[in-house]
């Protein structure tokens, strides 16, 4: 395995979700907010996207991972001294960040990762920040502290209660959206019902939603077409095209059917059972 990516660090922050540092000064250096890296773990291991968190002088950059497949378990398992096979980046569009006035950051689960970098590039270009960070318990709510630091004003909602408010990011949207004189923006990142659910609630009242889409992404450079996802009725790739979009443009139940596509054959990579790709 090449020594090209080290890890410098990795800490567990919640059940199953790893920050990794690792060394990348070429994606440190260019990387904007809302752009990703392509990685693959090993030799042997698939190529997966994961948004850059943050970069540092130093050269390096953080990634947020959620273990659900075989290359994600890979990934939070690695320790500190341990290396990336590869990592292309920084890859996609920036997100578009101007003063709009009043933006409303919405995240589910591992979506505040993409979030946070937003939220922070927002709040630099003067923008007033509200996050609502969601996820099913306490525990498993992501970098809250961070988002607060970055100058937002932070709701956390968990489904259970057990911090914040008690229901869904969209309960807690609603009420800010029925509660507050003005929006004038909201970003979301997180799972693909979720945004969907964000983008009904804002259309309602007009407002301009950007979603960070997450389609089964292979080479990230628009030759494979494995990003492909429809948006005003019209074939984008998300790669180069996104990931982010106009939310209320996004067709969001063949996103969730493409992303559905390869659950059994993904359950027997993750069991270590199926080293093939499917043709
Ligand atoms: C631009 C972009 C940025 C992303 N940023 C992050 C991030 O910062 N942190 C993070 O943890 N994840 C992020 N993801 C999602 C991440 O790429 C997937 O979780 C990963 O590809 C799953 O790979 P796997 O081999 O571990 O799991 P697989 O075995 O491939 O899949 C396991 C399960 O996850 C689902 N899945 C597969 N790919 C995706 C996907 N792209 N999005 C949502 N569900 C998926 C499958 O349907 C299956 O149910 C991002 C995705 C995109 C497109
Ligand atoms: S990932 Fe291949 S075209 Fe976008």
């Amino acid at each position: 395995m090449s020594n090209e990516f080290p890890v410098l660090s990795a800490e567990t922050i919640a059940p199953g979700i790893v920050r990794l540092r690792l060394q990348a000064p070429r994606v440190a250096r260019h990387w904007r907010p809302g752009q990703f890296a392509i990685v693959r773990p090993d030799e042997d291991g698939e190529r997966i996207p994961l948004t850059v968190v943050e970069t540092d002088p130093d050269g390096s950059i953080v990634l947020v991972i959620q273990a659900v497949g075989a290359t994600t378990d890979r990934l939070c398992a690695m320790v500190a001294g341990d290396a990336l096979a590869d990592l292309a980046g920084p890859l996609g569009s920036p997100t578009e960040v101007d003063h709009f006035g009043g933006v409303v950051v919405v995240a589910g689960g591992v979506g505040a990762a993409v979030a946070l970098p937003v939220a922070r590039a927002l709040v630099e270009e003067g923008n007033e920040v509200t996050a609502i960070l969601g996820a099913r318990s306490a525990d498993r709510v992501i970098l809250a502290a961070e988002t607060k630091a970055a100058g937002c004003r932070v709701i956390v909602a968990t489904e259970d209660g057990s911090l914040g408010i008690q229901g869904m990011v969209t309960d807690a949207l609603g009420d800010l959206l029925a509660r507050e004189g003005r929006v004038d923006r909201v970003f979301t990142a997180g799972p693909i019902p979720m945004m969907a659910a964000v983008a009904e609630a804002t259309r309602r009242h007009g407002i301009t939603t950007i979603a960070s889409l997450n389609p089964i992404m292979v080479d990230g450079t628009g030759m494979c077409g494995g990003c492909r996802v429809r948006i005003s009725g019209e074939m984008r790739f998300a790669c180069v095209d996104g990931p982010e979009f106009d939310a209320h443009a996004v067709d969001f139940d063949t996103l969730a059917r493409r992303n559905a596509a390869y659950a059994a054959w993904e359950a027997d990579a993750r069991r270590g059972a199926c080293r093939e790709v499917p043709a």
